[in-house]
């Protein structure tokens, strides 16, 4: 599986298809020009930092969008065809699997209800957990245990999400091969180092860090 890091929470992951989750591209200012055709868009939550441009790909490519009901609905009423879902549950689309995970933070579009937040376990022969927006919590634990990722994303910026510290005890939770972190220096209020939450995963698990710049690709076997 090939793993392209497009900024923020932005991910492509390539394996037998294309899953692009929380494409916040067009008004991101660090994201990379460039043109992304995927199958399938994960959304884990309404914000607009990862809702993104999900309206415009999914009508430009006819892309089908998983996403919690609320935020399906909102979809749904524009036009794009979504595949609903919950917290718990698991769907295959075109093969991948999707099973909607926990995330501890808060949701909206535009000022309006748009259900919980959400994460995501994407298994397309290998399986990436994706934890979107959220704070630690203790339930990774199961997620590592239950789902087994290889990878895990996870968000480090601090402020809105995990910071460091706490992102870092997640990797010693979940246990995963290989750990990605994201959602940090989009903006200054979300500066953070990399490098120090590398040495603190270190620390506490054998998890490798696997750090991108936005643009970068990563893959696994
Ligand atoms: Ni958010
Ligand atoms: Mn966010």
């Amino acid at each position: 599986m090939q793993l392209k890091w497009l900024g923020h929470s932005c991910f492509e992951l390539a394996e037998t298809k294309k899953v692009l989750i929380d494409p916040y591209i067009s008004q991101n200012p660090v994201a990379p020009k460039v043109e992304v055709v995927p199958d399938i868009i994960a959304v884990t939550h309404g914000h607009a930092d990862h809702l993104g441009d999900t309206v415009d790909i999914a009508r430009k490519y006819g892309c089908r969008v998983v996403s919690i009901h609320e935020v399906s609905k909102y979809l749904e009423a524009m036009g794009i065809q979504c595949e609903k879902m919950n917290k718990g549950g698991t769907v295959a689309i075109e093969g991948v699997r999707f099973t909607m995970t926990e995330a501890v933070h808060s949701s909206s579009i535009d000022g309006g209800s748009a259900g919980c937040p959400a994460g995501f376990v994407i298994e397309d022969n290998i399986s990436v957990y994706h934890a979107g927006d959220t704070a630690l919590f203790g339930d990774m634990r199961l997620i590592g245990e239950l789902y087994r990722p290889e990878v895990a994303l996870l968000p480090i910026g601090g402020r809105y999400t995990m910071g460091i510290r706490e992102a870092a005890i997640a990797a010693s939770l979940i246990r995963p091969r290989v750990v990605i972190p994201m959602h940090y220096n989009t903006t200054p209020a979300i500066e953070q180092s990399p490098e120090k939450f590398s040495e603190l995963v270190s620390s506490l698990c054998p998890s490798e860090v696997v750090i991108l710049k936005p643009g970068e690709s990563f893959e696994l076997r």
